[in-house]
């Protein structure tokens, strides 16, 4: 069976109640869920995380244990480099996830230092980006 770590950025562990005009109104823990009942349904393995450090998102991905990573840098998107290289340094597919539509937000967001080197990039779905996400990688990983 195929694992998939899916990790949010900073910030995500305040859905439900942050920006619900952007964001939507589910919290982090019931987006969980549904990646995890989707999972099963796919056959594949899932471990979900969460943090606000940078230190800790680039510790998970060089850790390198799963087959693919689905993503949603938040913030970290549009300034980290390092997640960038961390993720170039593993060599392991990675499917980048937005909620909003980072590209008729301001104009600061609409610059991924991720997008160049993720299989590919969902974003506005809210929180069926995570779900587009985790069909992709399956279909990426299957073929
Ligand atoms: C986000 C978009 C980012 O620009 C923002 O900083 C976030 C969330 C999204 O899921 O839409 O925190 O990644």
């Amino acid at each position: 069976m195929k694992n998939i770590l899916v990790i949010h950025g900073p910030n995500l562990n305040m859905l439900g109640t942050r920006e619900p005009e952007t964001y939507g109104s589910l919290t982090l823990a019931e987006i969980d869920k549904r990646i995890k009942a989707l999972a099963k349904e796919l056959g594949l393995k899932v471990e979900a995380r969460q943090s606000n450090s940078e230190a800790d998102i680039i510790g998970w991905i060089q850790g390198g244990a799963f087959d693919a990573l689905v993503i949603n840098p938040a913030a970290f998107t549009h300034t980290s480099v390092a997640i960038r290289d961390a993720i170039l340094a593993v060599g392991k597919p990675a499917f980048e996830v937005h909620l909003s539509n980072i590209h008729k937000r301001e104009e600061f967001r609409r610059h991924s230092y991720i997008a160049g080197v993720a299989v590919g990039q969902i974003s506005g779905f809210g929180a069926e980006s995570y779900m587009l996400a985790l069909r992709a990688a399956k279909a990426h990983l299957e073929g």
